[in-house]
């Protein structure tokens, strides 16, 4: 879910409004808006759907005023609706409650306090906010009953709150623990935002609020206190990021804005982390990492597919075992752990609830941990012992594509720091960022394939082996996930033991062969299924190709083939999206999902 807030000299609903656009990526089953306007009143408008939806429903309310709250929401506890949607209210009516996060022992709260209310939604959320005007009716002042009310939350819960008391409307109240929100500071007024991406027309400068602390905001001022009650004070810092970095621009839709800049996105990495040719890691990273017996890569989602990729040039390169595992299953169920572990956390956001989570348990354990992340200053980065940049810039499509390539050239050059350097390494990176253009450029030719094979499947299959097997699970999760197409990726030799009953005349059958030790095997299989009537299609560095292959990738002779799974990263993702547009689909808010899952 997004949050957003405002209380300055300014109109406080453009901003709101503009502000949930950008947060959009965060959930977009709903979304609402609480304006305590210039005359008196209280305007709430919720809307269920996109915040266009709830754009057009405010056109003719009359909400000026100088303050306010707005979210958008990713349903967890009631369906998508109006009555779900927040800002949520007090039964008396004087306080309104956005929040982001999991309150677990809600039921609980309800029985113990709230039995005498009578509730006006199905969400967890609206326990808090009962809560809250339950305190202030039994004559607390608004911080001690919001206070209260969070101390009442038990340690699984998560919240991101944002509370104003219409009897003081030019305040607001924030509090977190879990899940993210920023204050952001300027001359004209002071705000709070999930995202800092939301309100950087207004200001790049932000108070980061740490789990546990509650912030009282003014326009003129930000008072915290810690989670005793006593007052705190911390300096903003300087977010030095380029507003335009979160527009469209030109482009159709984010997702192909972010999967054309992926060749920028490997220049930059190249210049950030090598200097005289050689790969730059802290020391003190490195020298931790070389004391671990075996590395444990945790991630959810495309990050643990990019974990998947890393894991070999930590093997083959750095001569360390080991093991990528998905997040959510960690948490609970991990296998025996060795004596001397090193965890490295992967995540686009790092924010995602089940990686926290496996932090939050390995931290207990004692055991060191790096975090991987595009947004820096994130709980995953700000946890773990050690953090690094993967520098992909702000990405806004839900599905992640320039993400995943600079998660995978960060390991990448990870793993040749711990080697202890590679000679050719940034010659070699070079050569692949050009290579990488050049697939960009090339994408004509991919739309039509995915025009002629997938748009009007209704299934499909990646197949591959060895490194390019690993690359079928993120072909998969792409076109799955903006394409609605039932997609399985798997080792192409897994094929004739289950999946070829699938196949019928013209199922779409995907090959990817970047490795030269199973470029035959896995073409024998695709074989197998075209003798079933599959509708085959390759995607095939040069240097395994013939002239009827269908997507020719750049040769990557000799040891460059491990990079086969860089270059199969865009042809990929170009098929799931013009599929996508194939089907006039909204390519960046695929149905149900969110960009950053602060759930578990
Ligand atoms: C969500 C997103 C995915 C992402 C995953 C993990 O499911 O839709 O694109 O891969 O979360 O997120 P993270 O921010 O940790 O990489």
């Amino acid at each position: 879910c997004g949050i957003v807030g405002y209380t300055g000299v300014n109109d406080a609903l453009p901003f709101l409004l503009g502000g949930l656009e950008k947060l959009e990526y965060r959930g977009y089953d709903s979304a609402g808006v609480y304006i305590h306007t210039d005359d008196g009143h209280d305007m709430l408008v919720k809307e269920k759907g996109r915040v266009k939806d709830l754009e057009k429903k405010v056109v003719n309310c009359k909400m000026q005023g100088h303050s306010g709250i707005a979210h958008t929401r990713w349903a967890t506890h009631g369906q998508p609706s109006i009555e779900n949607a927040h800002p949520h209210i007090s039964a008396d009516g004087r306080y309104y409650l956005v929040h982001n996060g999991v309150i677990e022992n809600y039921k609980q709260l309800k029985a113990d306090y709230l039995s005498d209310v009578v509730f006006k939604s199905q969400t967890d959320t609206e326990v808090a906010v009962q809560l809250v005007g339950k305190f202030a009716d039994a004559g607390m002042d608004t911080l001690s009953a919001f206070r209260k009310m969070i101390n009442l939350l038990n340690d699984d819960s998560s919240y991101a709150f944002l509370l104003i008391d219409a009897k003081t409307p030019g305040l607001l109240y924030t509090a977190k623990c879990k899940s993210p929100l920023l204050v952001g500071v300027s001359k004209t007024a002071n705000v709070v935002t999930s995202d800092a991406m939301a309100v950087l027309n207004l200001t790049k400068d932000f108070i980061e609020l740490r789990d546990g602390e509650i912030a009282v905001i003014s326009k003129e001022s930000v008072e915290l206190y810690d989670a005793a009650g006593q007052r705190s004070t911390r300096q903003p810092f300087h977010l030095d990021i380029d507003p335009a970095a979160v527009d469209k621009g030109t482009y159709p839709f984010f997702m192909l804005k972010e999967i054309d800049e992926q060749a920028i996105v490997a220049r930059n990495l190249i210049e950030h982390y090598f200097v005289n040719g050689l790969p730059q890691i802290d020391e003190k990273i490195l020298s931790a990492i070389k004391q671990a017996d075996r590395l444990y890569i945790v991630a959810a989602g495309t990050s643990y597919h990019a974990a998947l990729i890393g894991r070999r040039f930590f093997e083959k390169w750095a001569g360390i075992s080991t093991e990528a595992h998905i997040a959510s299953e960690f948490a609970y169920d991990h296998p025996l752990i060795s004596k001397k572990p090193f965890f490295v956390f992967i995540s686009q956001s790092g924010e995602t609830a089940d990686s926290i989570q496996v932090l939050d348990f390995i931290k207990k354990e004692h055991y060191p941990s790096l975090t991987l992340a595009n947004v820096m200053n994130s709980t995953l980065t700000r946890e773990a012992d050690f953090a690094l940049p993967i520098l992909a810039g702000p990405e806004i499509a839900v599905a992640s594509t320039k993400a995943y390539m600079a998660q995978i050239l960060t390991q990448v050059i990870l793993a040749a720091a711990l080697a202890g350097g590679h000679d050719q390494l940034q010659a070699e990176l070079s050569r692949l960022a050009i290579d990488l253009q050049t697939v960009i450029d090339g994408q004509d030719k991919i739309k039509e394939l995915a025009d002629t094979y997938l748009v009007h499947a209704d299934r499909a299959f990646y197949i591959g082996r060895a490194a390019d097997a690993d690359v079928t699970l993120e072909a998969a999760l792409k076109l799955k996930e903006i394409s609605y197409t039932l997609v399985e990726g798997f080792a192409a030799g897994e094929l004739k033991h289950g999946t070829i009953s699938l196949i019928e005349q013209n199922t779409p059958v995907i090959a990817l062969i970047s490795q030269s030790k199973t470029a035959g095997l896995t073409r024998s299989n695709l074989e197998e299924t075209m003798a079933r009537g599959a509708k085959a299609m390759t995607i095939v560095t040069k240097n395994l190709a013939s002239s009827d292959d269908d997507i020719i990738l750049p040769a990557l002779n000799g040891e460059m083939e491990m990079f086969g799974p860089i270059l199969e990263a865009v042809p990929i993702q170009l098929l799931a999206y013009y599929t996508s547009l194939g089907r006039k689909l909204d390519v960046d808010h695929p149905r149900n999902l969110a960009k950053s899952v602060t759930v578990q």
